[in-house]
């Protein structure tokens, strides 16, 4: 007698046999004398169906009391089903019960709930459909990143949590403090009794310790949980999120836009292939369509235009955005819709921003005026991936980063990777949950991360 995941029985039934599988009921439905029973496991979207006859020794003191919630061990043999719907059933010889879940109580019914609900019970939410296959997509896509770059030679660096260095410049930093004592005001008179030292936060970015790597080990990866303090209650930004940063050493502008281009590719291909049942459940009750999205976008080529021609689209359309356009400011979430959902219906990589509006370690055109910035753009999100080539320019770097009014001492090791051995390099961060949401069509970010992190929002 073997045990099994639902999705192994499945995939292979060994019909026939004597299994045990243990997993949650969803639902029970009684008959006269015997009782169906719906187990999930969270191994895949489908349920077994359990047939308990009335002659188990606890039909009647359990079986017939179980509800939607209570846990089960069950063992039984493996029947070819005569029902529609399913290939497969067990006829129970035992049943134990492991946990009950008292239905007068348990918040989840059989009604579909609104994801609205769910998010305040981030404890249970990952027993419903939607979000189980949330789960496994995401679990899926981490797997496939991972595959790409290994396949393609590139070394997985764990760049630090905790930095004293704000990469974005952004000043949306969550400072590290430690205890009580940490809570007095950090001015710059008493750093020097906190723990690092000095000033220390979470990171916002993992870039400039990537480029640290890229520069010994040439192509580089860091995957991990980046942190913001930014106000944005938008269904796009989380305070922490996951963000991919791959770095490369020789590496040009081209040279990044055309792996980030094949690796979401690569991801969407492997999503499609492996989460097909996942999938199906998103392309019928949360973006119709979504599937087939997912094609247009393998099956097209990204569509290329600098900044410039990117406000010239904006202005010809006449469109009255909220924010108004004009060569300089940077581009809003409804400018970036408009382009890729309304003008070319495809990802779209917009190059060349103006250098006022980027970081310090974009490369700077010749003229001065823009920077090697690369943004993905994708229809339903807007913004994906943000990436740049590198200043990689001694001199211009530090011209750049004393006119940001960054503390240049403290980047010293930064600025000595262009004094030994420097070279054209580049990277960009994927916003790893944005890209979960344009592959589930979910509307939100937060059904796309386990324990969303908001504004005023961080529950358990
Ligand atoms: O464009 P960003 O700020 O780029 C960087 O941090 C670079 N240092 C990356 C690099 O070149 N290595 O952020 C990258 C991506 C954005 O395109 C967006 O998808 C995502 O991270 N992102 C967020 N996702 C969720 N919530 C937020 N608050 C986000 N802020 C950025
Ligand atoms: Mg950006």
């Amino acid at each position: 007698m073997a045990s099994y995941r639902i999705a192994a029985l499945l995939k292979e039934p060994p019909t026939g046999q004597k299994v045990i599988i243990t997993g949650w009921i969803r639902t029970r439905r009684d008959a006269s004398g015997f009782s169906f029973l719906e187990i999930n496991d969270g191994s895949c979207l489908a349920n077994v169906q359990v047939i308990a006859e009335g002659t188990l020794d606890n039909y009647e003191k359990e079986v017939k009391k179980l509800s939607t919630g209570c846990s089960v061990e069950i063992s039984g043999v493996l029947k070819d089903s005569p029902a529609k719907g399913q290939s497969v059933e067990i006829l129970a010889d035992s049943i134990v019960v492991v946990g009950w879940a008292d239905p007068e109580h348990y918040p989840l019914q059989k009604k579909r709930h609104s994801f609205e609900f769910l998010r305040e019970i981030p404890h249970l939410r990952p027993r419903t459909n939607a979000l189980g296959c949330v789960a496994r997509v995401r679990s899926r896509m981490c797997h496939s990143i991972q595959q790409f770059f290994h396949q393609k030679g590139f070394v997985q660096i764990h760049t630090p949590v905790i930095t004293t260095s704000d990469c974005e410049g952004a000043g949306e930093m969550f400072q590290v403090i430690t205890g009580l004592e940490g809570q007095k005001q950090l001015d710059s008179k008493n750093l020097h009794k906190e723990f690092f030292g000095r000033r220390a936060g979470l990171t916002v970015s993992g870039q400039l310790q990537a480029e640290v790597y890229a520069q010994a080990l040439g192509s580089v990866y860091t995957f991990g949980p980046t942190f913001r303090a930014e106000n944005s209650n938008t269904s796009r930004h989380l305070a922490e999120f996951w963000m991919l940063e791959p770095e490369m050493a020789f590496c040009d502008l081209f040279c990044n836009m055309k792996l980030a281009e094949e690796m979401l590719k690569y991801i969407l291909a492997d999503v499609l292939e492996n989460c097909y049942e996942d999938m199906e459940l998103f392309n019928r009750f949360v973006e119709k369509g979504v599937v087939d999205k997912l094609r247009h976008v393998i099956d097209n080529d990204f569509i290329h235009i600098s900044y410039t021609e990117a406000v010239e689209k904006l202005l010809e359309s006449k469109k009255n955005f909220e924010y108004p356009v004009s060569w300089g400011v940077d581009l809003q979430s409804e400018h970036e819709r408009y382009l890729t959902e309304q003008v070319y219906q495809l990802p779209l990589i917009v190059t060349d921003y103006p250098a006022s509006i980027k970081p310090f370690y974009m490369r700077v055109s010749d003229d001065g005026t823009t920077v090697a910035a690369m943004d993905i753009l994708v229809p339903g999100i807007g913004e994906i991936v943000g990436g740049s080539q590198r200043e990689e320019r001694y001199d211009i770097l530090l011209g750049r980063m004393q006119n940001s009014g960054i503390e240049t001492d403290e980047y010293q090791w930064y600025l000595d990777l262009r004094k030994y051995g420097t070279t054209p390099h580049s990277g960009f961060g994927l916003g790893f949950e944005r890209l979960v949401q344009f592959v589930t069509g979910m509307a939100n970010i937060r059904e796309v991360i386990p324990f969303p992190r908001t504004p005023g929002f961080a529950p358990c």
